[in-house]
Order: structure tokens, then C-alpha cells, then sequence
């Protein structure tokens, strides 16, 4: 069942489901699908129940008046509509209704732990480690196998967070932070996107939690507060265009060269780090050479809306320019 479901999903690169939530990968997500799984056979037991008893009622032959009576159970009419339509209903409903509150209670109860904070912005996100040692945007790395702590806000509308193999959504809301967890077993990528409509590009609104060994998220940490140096003459120019064109005024960069006295914007995506990123764009687009060159170039074009805007360099600019931007790993 599970495989055969799975085949209809586009699949990450290990070949697991994307976003499916009946897959799940960490225990907040676990408890989900089973909810949903008893949700699932409970209310369709039901349905089949309904359907039998219908079918019955409309091929059976009737009875006469006498016969009627005599069929008639010993509680009589109204004992059958309460037993049938009112106890029966409870029996059924109330197990499901304590169990799914439980089971939320798990959801949304955040557990002592490292902690991240997530704000969500028209359409990406902002990832920021404790003591904002680690600014980061659209990924979010966390060690597997144990809970992460979320704290969640938006900078504008009502986002949602929601990474269906790891946790159920939980609404990002101007002005106001929320805790939240998720975990995930296994090392590996777990997409997640935006589940609250939130303008024309929420759709492309997306991200990807990647979770790594104890030892690996170390030394990613460890590489995240280590200065980034620009070395050749080409990088050198790259990072002058990067200045000239106004890019700090919306992304901050914390690197050795002159950039970092000005770029400390967060209105965009930090781009400390950007080399090192799988995706750009809110997730819409692999972290190539030339994608980032479109991106940069006419994000517009490819995700119109956006609050980044078509910038008019010269070739040759464009060029230095994301030369610059690969040494930001
Ligand atoms: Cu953010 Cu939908």
C-alpha cells in the first residue's frame, strides 16, 4: 500500500517521498499518519456499515403491517433511534475525539532543545541559530535523531510551517512567536513548504530541512562561523558590482571583504553562505551557476512578485558577479 502510494509522489534524491505525510519520518510525524490511519479505517468502517444497512433498506421486500410489528425490536422504535443514532454515534466518535486531542498535545508541545528560529517572509524563510550566531535562508540543518526546537513568527502575513514528513503545520503569525519541534530519525532531505495562502507566489514558497549526523551538523555549524575570504581579481570585481548594484540594501553577507560593513540588511535572504545551498529562490530553483545568473539577472521572470528585481548589469558584470557569489560557501 505504502509502496504503491509512494510511486505517485515525486521522490527526493534517495528516493523517498517528498512531502507525504502518510510517510512519515520523525515521531511528531508518526503519530500523525497513525491518527490518520485510524481516522481512516474507523470512518470508512462506518461508511461500509451505512451502505450494507442502506442497500438492505432498499432491496429488501416490505413487510406488512403485522410482520412489521412482530420484527420489531423489543426496545421499540425510539430505543432504536437512540441506540442507532445517538449511542452508537458516541461510542465511536468520543475514543476518536480524546485520542486525536492527545495526540495534538504531542504535536504542539515543544521539547527542551536546540533551538531555531524560523521567520516566514513573502515567499521565503529565515533560519536563524541560537544567539544569531548562524543566519541562514530556505534550509534548515538540524541533527538527526533528536528534537529541534522552532520558534516561530512572520515578518509580514500569516505563513505556515509545515514539513509533512516531520510534524503537522503550525501557523507563522506577524507580531506573535510560536514553539513548535520537529525530528527527524534519519539523517536526510525532507522538503517543506508554505501552508497558508499568503499572495501570488505562496506556492512557491518552499524549503528543506536537512538533517545530519551529530558529527556532521557539528562541523556544518563549524563552517557556518567561519569567515568566508574573496580571493581572485575576478571575485574581487564581483563583490564591487555586488556593492555598486544595491544588494546590501536587502541581503546581508558577514564575510572578510568590504561587503560585510554594508550588507546587513535582512529585507532578502542572508547570503553569507549561499554557495553552499541547494536551492535558491524559496526552493524553486537547484543552486547552478547559471540559475543563480537567471535569478539574479530576472528573478522576476521566474517568480514574479517577488520583491527582488530585475537588475540591468552588463555581461561581463553579471558574470564577476556571481563569481562572487560561489565563494560564499
Ligand atoms: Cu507563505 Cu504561503
Amino acid at each position: 500500500m505504502a509502496d504503491s502510494c509512494a510511486s505517485l509522489l515525486p521522490l527526493a534524491w534517495d528516493g523517498s517521498p517528498l512531502q507525504s505525510m502518510i510517510h512519515p519520518a520523525g515521531p511528531a510525524a508518526a503519530d500523525i499518519a497513525r491518527l490518520w490511519w485510524v481516522m481512516f479505517g474507523a470512518f470508512t468502517s462506518v461508511f461500509v456499515l451505512v451502505i450494507i444497512l442502506l442497500a438492505f433498506a432498499v432491496w429488501r421486500k416490505p413487510d406488512t403491517a403485522t410482520v412489521a410489528q412482530a420484527n420489531m425490536p423489543p426496545w421499540g422504535k425510539t430505543g432504536f433511534i437512540v441506540a442507532g443514532g445517538i449511542i452508537l454515534p458516541l461510542l465511536i466518535v468520543t475514543p476518536l475525539y480524546i485520542y486525536s486531542l492527545t495526540t495534538s498535545a504531542r504535536l504542539h508541545t515543544p521539547k527542551d532543545a536546540l533551538t531555531i528560529r524560523v521567520i516566514g517572509h513573502m515567499w521565503w524563510w529565515e533560519v536563524r541559530y541560537q544567539d544569531d550566531s548562524i543566519v541562514t535562508a530556505n534550509e534548515i540543518h538540524i541533527p538527526a535523531g533528536v528534537p529541534v526546537r522552532l520558534e516561530l513568527t512572520s515578518a509580514d502575513v500569516i505563513h505556515s510551517f509545515w514539513v509533512p514528513r516531520l510534524n503537522g503545520k503550525r501557523d507563522m503569525v506577524p507580531g506573535l512567536k510560536t514553539a513548535f519541534w520537529i525530528q527527524a530519525d534519519e539523517p536526510g532531505i525532507y522538503r517543506g513548504q508554505c501552508g497558508e495562502y499568503c499572495g501570488t507566489q505562496h506556492a512557491n514558497m518552499a524549503f528543506e530541512v536537512i538533517a545530519l549526523t551529530a558529527d556532521d551538523f557539528t562541523a556544518w555549524q563549524r563552517a557556518r562561523t567561519q569567515a568566508v575570504q574573496t580571493q581572485s581579481d575576478e571575485q574581487h570585481r564581483g563583490a564591487a558590482v555586488f556593492r555598486k548594484a544595491g544588494c546590501p540594501q536587502c541581503h546581508a553577507v558577514r564575510d572578510a571583504e568590504a561587503v560585510r560593513t554594508v550588507a546587513t540588511s535582512n529585507a532578502g535572504p542572508d547570503l553569507t553562505h549561499l554557495a553552499s545551498r541547494r536551492m535558491i529562490g524559496g526552493a524553486v530553483l537547484p543552486n547552478s551557476r547559471g540559475n543563480l545568473a537567471g535569478w539574479v539577472a530576472d528573478a522576476q521572470g521566474i517568480k514574479p512578485g517577488v520583491k527582488m528585481p530585475r537588475t540591468y548589469l552588463a555581461a561581463e558584470e553579471l558574470h564577476d558577479l556571481v563569481s562572487y557569489l560561489e565563494t560564499l560557501k
